[in-house]
């Protein structure tokens, strides 16, 4: 009789998550669940991202958002994937959106016996759309601080960003990517499209303590303090510490930067501006589950002079400064912003 061998080189996200979080104490399988639900949206909008150019999904939506933005049609269709895989699972009370000005609470039977809430942003970077230029979506999560078997309240979102329990972002790349980490460790999947699902392409990722690349929207350098000015001046010479000069990068989705740089090593800013201080990026959908990516990874992020993690968030929608990645150059810029 002939052997049937198996041959299953690779994990699914599945079958690792399953694996990862089945020996933990309090595990209910309801953080695999909640990032399965997220893979299955992700799933959803790639298929949209990637024919954008084709289907009338494309253009703008021609309302503005909360934050002053022009909504995309793939937005808002990237926004109601998320919610509704999120609505529909069983570990899910509530979710916040960068495209939405209030929480939504889902408010039924099973939700409210859900852990977690979660935060998103459902398209990042997207401007880049019309120009088949990368992007992503990212989310955050956090364990409800209500009590589980009522509805989730605003409170349980607006916690410090170390507080989570897990983040990640998907890719809309060259290949589509799903990323995600766990206070165990940051792992990346692959989405093989002859299958439909991901599977683990880059187990424990790490963010190398040096790097060669620096990302910041350079139109605005006349715009920063003068401690952020010094550093680029820094990345573009060589010096005693650093072995410049840098290359500079920036394709203006934050995901595909950060996912470059926490790959390659690197660092990454959206500092604030004399117009705008606080800067661009907000911090509960895209400065917390990216600083919360990079420290498990064993990068840095701070807003300048904190650490992202400890913000005490005061509303849904903030905005913060950011600077993430390699820990060496992270340490350089402190020295600047510090002098
Ligand atoms: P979003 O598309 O979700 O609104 O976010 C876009 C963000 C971020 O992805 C990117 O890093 C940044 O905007 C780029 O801003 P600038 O064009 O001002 O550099
Ligand atoms: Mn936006
Ligand atoms: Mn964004
Ligand atoms: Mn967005």
């Amino acid at each position: 009789a002939t052997m049937l061998t198996v041959n299953r080189q690779v994990l699914t996200l599945d079958e690792f998550t399953i694996q990862q979080l089945r020996n933990f104490p309090q595990a209910t399988g309801q953080l695999s669940n909640l990032l399965r639900d997220i893979g299955l949206a992700a799933k959803r909008i790639n298929v949209e991202v990637n024919k954008a150019g084709l289907v009338d999904i494309l253009g703008n939506n021609g309302s503005v958002n909360v934050q002053g933005e022009e909504v995309k049609k793939l937005d808002v269709f990237a926004n109601n994937q998320m919610m509704g895989v999120l609505r529909h699972g069983i570990s899910c009370a509530g979710i916040g959106s960068e495209e939405m000005d209030d929480v939504v609470v889902f408010d039924d039977e099973v939700s409210n016996q859900s852990k977690y809430v979660v935060l998103y942003d459902p398209l990042d970077g997207s401007s880049n759309i019309d120009v088949n230029v990368s992007i992503g979506t990212i989310f955050s999560v956090f364990r409800r601080t209500s009590e589980v078997g009522k509805p989730c309240t605003q409170a349980d979102f607006i916690q410090k960003g170390i507080h989570q329990v897990a983040a990640g972002y998907i890719i809309y790349g060259s290949s589509t990517m799903l990323v995600y980490a766990t206070r165990r460790g940051v792992n990346g999947f692959t989405l093989d499209p002859s299958i439909g699902e991901f599977c683990l392409s880059h187990p424990d990722m790490k963010c190398p303590a040096d790097g060669q690349i620096y990302s910041v929207n350079h139109g605005n350098y006349f715009q920063y303090e003068e401690g952020v000015r010094q550093y680029i001046t820094r990345c573009q010479q060589k010096n005693e510490t650093n072995g410049g000069p840098y290359t500079q990068r920036y394709i203006g989705s934050m995901v595909s930067d950060v996912h470059r740089n926490l790959i390659k090593g690197g660092i990454f800013m959206y500092p604030g501006t004399l117009k705008k201080p606080e800067g661009k990026l907000r911090l509960m959908y895209e400065c917390n589950p990216f600083a919360f990516i990079l420290e498990v990874a064993g990068g840095k992020a701070t807003d300048g002079k904190n650490r992202i993690l400890e913000l005490q968030p005061e509303g849904l929608h903030q905005r913060s400064p950011f600077f993430a990645g390699s820990s060496n150059m992270m340490a350089e810029l402190e020295g600047c912003m510090a002098g």
